[in-house]
């Protein structure tokens, strides 16, 4: 038996992170099935040399896949003819709609808590991201318009996702993400059907308190008091914005991993980009992806490969003394996973 990993690098330091994740996978020996590594491609740098971001075979080979991890891509921010985000259409392919960042300070605070200790639920299918934009021309000049899509089902199915997950937590608190102060008909139907997801099945989340934020004020108080937070579920967009807000108070974005999941398949995801500032340079930090792969291992129920590797990668940012430049090191990206794998 073997566990078969696709491997999606895709652009920029996506291409040095996934090699990373790989590696720490490897290093688990028999806590794991044996890994079975697919190489497959996505991504604009594809796109620009044949014309196509997301291959037709990447995608039937994914799903012959028992998961997978993706790096990152990079999107130009002006409309190219033809080309659309791989990732989002990835999502979107495999019915992979809940998109689960935790993210967690390291270091404790001296009550030997983490101040920062929440996930971020991301509904992720919808929302400004199904894209339907147009533009046309009026008498004023350009007129552009995105249609937000928010239905019941979709808000069912991560609202069910983000309780059940609550119950797995010591706090087993959700707080509600929305800004229906101002959007009541989407946002509206957003909280409202997240908020009836203990109604349909009675008794079983008794246990979990529900909170509810309107968006602005919730990043604001994510700055300030960051620890009354614990599961932030949210649409789309908000949830985008929140967990890359919420990476910067433990130190950067190349800690945060996720994963995109469904009830079928698993992919892991680094929060970050594909960071063109940093890429080629051998420093981006492998953290995130490789806590990716953790991510994607516990989903899958290899409860002690995924602590093995969460437990090393903690142990390395503790010490502080083989550290990439984001997080004031001087470390180049393979000293960090060497330091890693040792503790694997
Ligand atoms: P980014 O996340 O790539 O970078 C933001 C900042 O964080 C940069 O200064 C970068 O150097 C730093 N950073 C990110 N990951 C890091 C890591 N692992 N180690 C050290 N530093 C790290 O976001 P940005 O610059 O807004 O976007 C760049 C490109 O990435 C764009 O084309 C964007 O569309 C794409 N992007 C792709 C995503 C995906 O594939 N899911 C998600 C976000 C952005
Ligand atoms: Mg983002």
């Amino acid at each position: 038996q073997s566990l078969k990993i696709g491997l999606v690098p895709a652009d920029g330091i996506g291409r040095e992170v996934i090699p990373a994740a790989r590696t720490a996978i490897e290093a688990l020996g028999s806590d794991i099935p044996k890994p079975q590594f697919i190489d497959l491609l996505a991504g604009f740098e594809l796109f620009t040399k044949t014309g196509t971001a997301l291959p037709e075979e990447t995608i039937a080979a994914l799903r012959e896949c028992d998961c997978a991890l993706f790096g990152a891509v990079s999107s130009p921010s002006k409309r190219v003819t033809g080309y659309s985000s791989p990732i989002v259409a990835l999502r979107k392919e495999l019915d992979l709609y809940a998109n689960i960042r935790p993210v967690v300070s390291v270091a404790a605070n001296p009550s030997g808590k983490p101040s920062v200790d929440l996930v971020v639920v991301r509904e992720n299918t919808e929302c400004l991201y199904v894209k339907q934009e147009t533009i046309i021309a009026t008498e004023n000049g350009r007129e552009a318009r995105a249609v937000r899509l928010i239905t019941e089902r979709a808000s069912r199915r991560i609202g069910r996702m983000a309780f059940e997950l609550a119950l797995t937590r010591p706090r087993k608190h959700v707080t509600i993400i929305h800004k229906s102060n101002v959007l009541s008909v989407t946002d509206g139907l957003f909280r409202e059907t997240v908020r009836a997801v203990p109604r349909q099945e009675p008794g079983k989340f008794d246990d979990v308190t529900i909170a509810e934020q309107l968006v602005d004020s919730a990043v604001y108080r994510l700055f300030r008091e960051p620890e009354i937070y614990d599961i932030m579920v949210a649409p789309n967009l908000y949830g985008d914005i929140i967990s890359d807000a919420a990476a910067a108070l433990v130190g950067s974005l190349g800690l945060v991993p996720s994963i995109n999941a469904g009830d079928n398949f698993v992919m892991g995801e680094p929060v970050h980009g594909s960071a063109p500032d940093i890429a080629g340079k051998e420093i981006a930090n492998p953290i995130a992806s490789i806590r990716s792969a953790a991510l994607m291992l516990r989903r899958l129920g290899y409860i002690q490969g995924a602590d093995r590797i969460d437990n090393a990668v903690d142990e390395v940012v503790r010490q502080g003394t083989v550290l990439t430049p984001d997080l004031g090191g001087k470390s180049k990206t393979h000293e960090v996973v060497d330091a890693i794998i040792k503790r694997i």
